[in-house]
């Protein structure tokens, strides 16, 4: 049976490069990176060899790149690193839980959240986020790129600390931190083509972050724990390959086959919307409602005909709650019940796109024929 994978948000697939850079580690090359014989010499170069392609990737210095185990552990960094009792922090309602519920617990810790709304495209407004400014605001965080929708936000330079969770952006679309102006920026390897449980934190020069694990010195004091040798170094090699694919026209032509896959299928069914129109999105992201659809029953219906897809973040599947980003930007639970997230990674073809067109629209007749609700005229008018 044919499969397309079209659920690249949740996780991309190891890039056969990024195997092959990563092989070594889990065989000959075992040294512990802190040890100072030839075994160790060997994989802390690997490390740094990393470091720099990740640098690289987010345009700062080799030094203020941290790695973590994550999105989650680097979001988490970020945000418990710099704030204690008697703070005030700024995010949004359309973070990830990661950062969502970050926040929270720094709330029940007697930190003051603010959580600023998102307007319909799902978009922070940055006069909301002045106003919002107090003078014990130490931390702002709001996400780079949606991870349901795609969209980016106007992330601008702050007079407070400010972190951004690029995890869904990075390798998409280009990052430059000091063009950003963050302070502190979270990107995982899952999203990248690398593998799971490996990450990074930019932390610019001169932040002082208090560390989350205590142990020994490693990430200069900012991340206790002997390295994930292999994990790094995919990660590396995925961030070279991310680099390139800026310059090569991959990213160019991910963009091409989103929007054809889009077009088609708001050309093809009625009663269709993408959620985000009209803002800036991540190039690979489409989020669309399908009215009169239970988005569950579609993406069950088109995985058993080989077609992955998701309703939004990986960690809410299979939750009765509507999407709380969708809800955010004003949806009805029912619409947001009814949206489905297509997202594509660097292996998917013309083909595979082609494939999802002819799917979801059968696919979606056939459930709304099975729906009392279903109103043909109602959607036609
Ligand atoms: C926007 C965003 N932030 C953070 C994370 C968490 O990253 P990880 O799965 O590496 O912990 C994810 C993963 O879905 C994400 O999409």
């Amino acid at each position: 049976m044919r499969r397309v994978y079209l659920d690249n948000n949740a996780t991309t697939p190891i890039l056969p490069e990024v195997l092959e850079a990563m092989r070594p580690y889990f065989g000959e090359r075992f040294g512990n990176a802190s040890s100072i014989h030839h075994h160790g010499q060997e994989t802390r170069a690997a490390v740094e060899r990393a470091r720099e392609s990740v640098a690289d990737l987010l345009g700062c210095r080799p030094a203020e790149v941290v790695f973590t185990c994550g999105g989650t552990e680097a979001d988490n960094l970020a945000i418990f690193g710099l704030t204690k009792f008697g703070d005030h922090i700024i995010t949004s309602t359309i973070e990830h839980h990661a950062v969502l519920n970050s926040c929270k617990r720094l709330g029940e810790k007697g930190i003051e959240v603010t959580s600023l709304p998102v307007d319909g495209r799902g978009l922070v407004d940055p006069d909301d986020l002045r106003r919002a400014l107090r003078p014990n605001t130490t931390l702002v965080t709001i996400m780079f790129a949606n991870n349901e929708t795609g969209v980016i936000q106007p992330v601008e330079e702050l007079e407070v600390y400010f972190h951004t969770d690029a995890v869904q952006a990075a390798a998409k679309v280009p990052i430059r931190v000091k063009e950003i102006g963050c302070d502190l920026l979270s990107i995982s390897g899952h999203k990248i083509h690398a593998p799971q449980g490996v990450g990074a934190l930019y932390v610019r020069k001169g932040t002082t972050l208090e560390p989350m694990l205590y142990g020994g010195s490693h990430e200069r004091s900012r991340r206790a724990g002997t390295e994930n040798v292999p994990g790094i170094v995919g990660l590396g090699k995925a961030a070279e390959l991310a680099v390139q694919g800026f310059k090569n026209g991959e990213i160019a032509r991910m963009a091409a086959l989103r929007d054809s896959l889009e077009r088609a299928i708001l050309q093809n069914v009625e009663g269709a919307g993408v959620n985000g129109e009209g803002a800036p999105r991540v190039p690979n992201t489409s989020n669309i409602y399908f009215d009169y659809i239970e988005g569950e029953a579609l993406i069950i219906s088109l995985d058993l005909k080989g077609l992955a897809v998701s309703t939004g973040a990986a960690c809410s599947s299979g939750a009765i709650e509507p999407s709380h980003v969708l809800t955010a930007m004003g949806l009805r639970p029912d619409r947001a019940r009814a949206s489905i997230r297509f997202s594509l990674g660097k292996q998917n073809t013309a083909e595979d796109v082609e494939f999802a067109i002819e799917l979801v629209p059968a696919s979606v007749a056939r459930l709304r024929e099975l729906s009392p609700l279903y109103n043909k005229e109602a959607i036609s008018s």
